[in-house]
């Protein structure tokens, strides 16, 4: 099965990158391109707990920027690589400083929480040697933005007003940030071995989503 992004360089077309396209036009690419969506047991909890909702996220914002800057310190001779990193660890940031604002807003105090199982999983997967690697940390990546697009979509809905705004807005940037990634592996593997590695990835990614996980984090499976 092959799949179709859009970046300057190459032939394949989406309408996720678009900036006119629809949520619903995203959030089905996302769908689509994963193979689980969220247990509706991980929403309820959610709702139920918005407080490590919140420092969760704001931990993930912040990581998220963190990878794309360790991305831009190993791969200084990438010039598309340093461009559309550089722009996400800049909207990964201002992500992080918007939910503090609401957390300040929200009354919800930062505490210390532990990793996810989740992205430590994801990253422990990827092969060791150097251009195996890059492919393996971008299709992780993509996986990691797309599924935050998918619970930020099954999230926003039912959430207080502004939080709700709030994760609408971020569903359409991480659902771009999940085709820089993509753009990015096709960049440095052929199409059959993006193929493989995203077939194996995704498959992680199911596991750790419908299994019992006994941490609840934004990106945890189902709550124990
Ligand atoms: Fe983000
Ligand atoms: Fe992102």
């Amino acid at each position: 099965m092959s799949r179709t992004i859009a970046c300057e360089k190459m032939p394949i077309t989406s309408n996720i990158v678009s900036k006119v396209a629809s949520i619903d036009v995203i959030v089905s690419e996302i769908h689509n391109f994963l193979r689980v969506t969220t247990p509706e047991a991980w929403v309820s909890h959610a709702l139920g707990d918005l407080d490590t909702l919140l420092v969760d996220h704001a931990n993930c914002e912040y990581k998220a920027a963190a990878t794309g800057m360790s991305l831009i310190t190993k791969y200084r001779r990438q010039p598309r690589l340093q461009r559309l990193m550089a722009r996400l660890v800049r909207e990964e940031m201002l992500h992080y400083e918007q939910v503090l604002v609401l957390m300040d807003q929200m009354g919800v105090d930062y505490r210390p929480l532990t990793a996810s199982r989740y992205v430590k999983t994801l990253r422990d997967a990827t092969r060791l040697n150097e251009n195996d690697r890059l492919v393996d940390l971008l299709i992780v990546g993509a996986i990691i933005e797309a599924r935050s697009c998918e619970r930020f979509a099954a999230l926003w809905a039912q959430l207080p007003a502004r939080l709700g705004r709030f994760y609408k807005t971020l569903l359409r940037s991480e659902g771009r940030h999940y085709q820089d990634y993509l753009s990015l592996a096709h960049e440095f593997a052929n199409e059959s071995d993006v193929e493989q590695r995203l077939d194996h990835f995704l498959g992680i990614d199911q596991t750790l989503i419908e299994t019992t996980d006994y941490e609840f984090r934004f990106h945890s499976g189902v709550p124990a």
